[in-house]
């Protein structure tokens, strides 16, 4: 696995992933995932990263975009790794790769939204030193129009670099990731 700056020569196998997901999973990318759109990507504000396998696949992709105005200091995540893909520790990676470039952006806070019933993967974002922030009642539709619970996880730069230490954000830093 290799993490990577989105260019444009990652954007078709990007699409590619995209095209590999199930909808439930396209929910969360909230944005546009035609290869035009993504190709606009790699010049909007924010930052995007993919992890690559050997054969120049993606098998994971990352967004960290910091909001406007008064709350310029929090960065929204968002993250996705391929269903054939997964419990191999790339959303971990990507998420720590994201997680270093926030705090060396000088981010105070990183938000990540997910439905509340993905128990396992929020488990994952509170290992890495996520707290739980807030459970926002019947507030999304899924694809088949059911109202579901979203919970919102949030990371502080703030937490002590002890903390970071057992999570390996402290490590990811120092590699300069
Ligand atoms: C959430 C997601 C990115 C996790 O990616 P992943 O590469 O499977 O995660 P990892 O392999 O790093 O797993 C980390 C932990 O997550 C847990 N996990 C969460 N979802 C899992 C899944 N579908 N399959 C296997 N493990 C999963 C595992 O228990 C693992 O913990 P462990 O190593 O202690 O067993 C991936 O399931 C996904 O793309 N989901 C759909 C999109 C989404 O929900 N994004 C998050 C909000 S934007």
């Amino acid at each position: 696995m290799t993490i990577a700056d989105l260019k444009p020569e990652h954007v078709e196998q990007l699409v590619a992933l995209f095209q590999r997901l199930p909808d439930s999973d396209l929910t969360f990318i909230k944005e546009d995932v035609s290869p035009a759109a993504v190709t606009r990507w790699i010049d909007a504000p924010g930052w995007r990263w993919v992890d690559l396998a050997e054969d120049g696949s993606v098998i994971g992709y990352a967004a960290l975009r910091a909001q406007t105005g008064w709350s310029d200091h929090v960065g929204d995540l968002r993250l996705v790794v391929d269903p054939a893909a997964r419990g191999r520790g790339v959303g971990r990676a990507l998420t720590l790769h994201a997680l270093g470039h926030a705090l060396r952006s000088g981010l105070l806070k990183v938000v990540v939204e997910l439905p509340a019933e993905q128990t396992r993967t929020i488990d994952m974002f509170l290992g890495l030193g996520f707290t739980g922030e807030a459970l926002l009642r019947d507030h999304f539709r899924d694809r088949t129009g059911q109202l579901r619970d979203l919970v919102m996880l949030a990371h502080f730069a703030e937490q002590t670099y002890e903390a970071m230490d057992l999570v390996g954000v402290a490590d990811a830093l120092e590699e300069g990731l």
